[in-house]
């Protein structure tokens, strides 16, 4: 008995000193946020796991300010210097939970990799989404589209048609198709991928970064699960292992794709900045992830809002139909010059940005100084886009569907330094010119062609109904189409 309140006084002391500690002496303390994500990881994480962080991020910064407290040893900054001063450093790297690698997986990604590799990774695979390689690509994300055009026009005679479902094959085929020119075939079988499943289960993905946030709890899983639970992550690896050898095994593709630009930096880069096969494997993942949910967000983002907002919907359909005779001349260099369609794929951009959750850094051991805080080394710090969008600091009426914004300059400057929707610095988004390639393409084909509209007796739910588990858990969004030459 002795014994036992010795043990529990002994804890009671700890979690005692801790707490004072934290809340009154720790470097951070003079941050404000609720002193229960302060004393403990949990709060944070039991919101991250519900699907509803970013939510809760965004009313702590309308609470608490700029900068939040939001964990001991974690600050979420929702000032638009914080771009510049975390994103621009090479040395500020994912915190550790979120930069792992898959069970069993040695090779790095551009997600996982320590600064010098990311590097090395970036110069290989940035000539393959350059501009200029991009305009290389349109004929493909074109051919897409007709596809997805064509399958739209027998299933939109049977009723409404899912666009989250449809995005989500097309984007999938594209991105599959420009990185080892073969599609993945969801169009054709207007079926998912049982691999998309895997690949775009962000849910088990915040489970996984969870656990890492108590090591002796990673270590014990480590230990005791069997290897079968990751047998479908390993179907991935050996499925991409086989495309990428069928790929190699093809000497002239009908057009350009990453495994071609990859070959030629193989074969003309010195030995140090090569890279290694595994390596190929993870980072072409990396890119068939990072280049086909994010556009499917962007893509039912748009179309949720135009049909929630019939102005928009109309005055876009107008500039569309009066600025080409006919459907052949759309092509996305005539596409960048529309100033109303760019303005409402930056304000979908805004209003639903395909990362709302926070992009976390660690602050290297010289510490840094942010937005003009001086913030000591390893805190954990990020700029939550989905906090930073909405904030009303920077966004008039930011609840509000307005493309306008984007052309009458009403925000002023701070706006444009506040919206980086693909990030800044040597993390950025690797596939920026190919993302708005597509969201110009495919919301134009789609616009120029069908009369869209929301089916009678059905309603739009609201947008921020949907749940976040790191991107949005997007639910169906029915559309009726009426073609506009039947
Ligand atoms: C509207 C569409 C898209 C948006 C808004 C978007 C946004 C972003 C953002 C914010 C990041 C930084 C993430 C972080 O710091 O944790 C990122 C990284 C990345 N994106 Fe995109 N993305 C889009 C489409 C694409 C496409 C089409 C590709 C295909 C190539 C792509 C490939 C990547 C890759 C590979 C990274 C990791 C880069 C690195 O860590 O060096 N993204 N994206």
């Amino acid at each position: 008995m002795a014994l036992l309140q010795k043990v529990v006084g002994t804890i009671f002391l700890y979690v005692l000193t801790k707490a004072i500690y934290l809340i009154y002496l720790h470097p951070l303390s003079k941050y404000s946020g609720p002193k229960s994500w302060i004393l403990s990881r949990i709060p944070y994480l039991v919101y991250m796991n519900s699907g509803k962080l970013p939510f809760r991020i965004k009313e702590l910064h309308d609470t608490y300010g700029s900068v939040v407290r939001v964990s001991g040893d974690e600050l979420s900054i929702n000032d638009p210097q914080a771009w510049r001063d975390i994103y621009n450093r090479r040395d500020m790297l994912r915190p550790s939970q979120w930069g792992g690698r898959p069970p069993g997986v040695e090779a790095h990604s551009l997600i996982s990799a320590p600064a010098a590799d990311h590097a090395r990774f970036r110069k290989a695979l940035n000539p393959a989404f350059s501009e200029k390689a991009t305009r290389e690509y349109e004929p493909v994300v074109r051919a897409y589209i007709e596809k997805l055009l064509s399958r739209l026009d027998v299933a939109a005679t049977k009723g409404p048609v899912d666009i989250v479902e449809w995005a989500n094959f097309t984007t999938f085929d594209i991105i599959s198709e420009i990185t080892w020119s073969k599609s993945y075939g969801c169009l054709d079988k207007a079926t998912g991928h049982a691999f998309m499943g895997v690949l775009l289960h962000f849910q088990a993905f915040l489970v996984a970064a969870s656990i890492k946030y108590f090591p002796w709890l990673d270590r014990l899983l480590a230990v005791i699960t069997p290897k079968s639970a990751f047998r479908l992550l390993e179907d991935i690896f050996q499925d991409t292992h086989e495309r990428l050898h069928a790929r190699s095994m093809i000497k002239e593709p009908s057009h350009a794709d990453l495994v071609g630009h990859l070959k030629l930096h193989q074969e003309q880069a010195a030995d140090a900045d090569k890279f290694r096969e595994a390596e190929i494997e993870q980072n072409i993942l990396t890119v068939i992830v990072g280049g086909s949910e994010t556009l499917t967000t962007a893509i039912s983002g748009a179309f949720h809002h135009l049909l929630a907002s019939p102005r928009v919907l109309s005055k876009l359909v107008h500039e569309i139909r009066s600025s080409f005779a006919k459907e052949a001349h759309i092509d996305t260099n005539a596409l960048s010059k529309l100033p109303y369609l760019n303005a409402v794929i930056d304000e979908t951009l805004r209003l639903c940005p395909p990362f709302p959750d926070m992009l976390r850094r660690q602050v290297p051991a010289s510490g840094a100084i942010i937005a003009g805080h001086a913030i000591p080394s390893h805190t954990t710090v990020s700029v939550s886009c989905y906090s930073m969008f909405k904030s009303a600091s920077y966004f008039s009426d930011p609840d509000s569907f307005l493309p306008e914004r984007w052309i009458d300059g009403r925000d002023g400057a701070e706006a444009r330094e506040a919206f980086h929707p693909f990030a800044l610095g040597p993390h950025n988004c690797l596939g920026q010119p190919l993302a708005r390639m597509e969201m110009r393409l495919m919301i134009t084909l789609i616009l120029w062609r069908y009369d869209v509209g929301i089916s009678k007796g059905d309603s739009l739910r609201k947008w921020d109904e949907q749940k976040i588990y790191w991107t949005w858990e997007k639910q169906p969004l029915l559309v009726g189409l009426s073609n506009v030459d039947a």
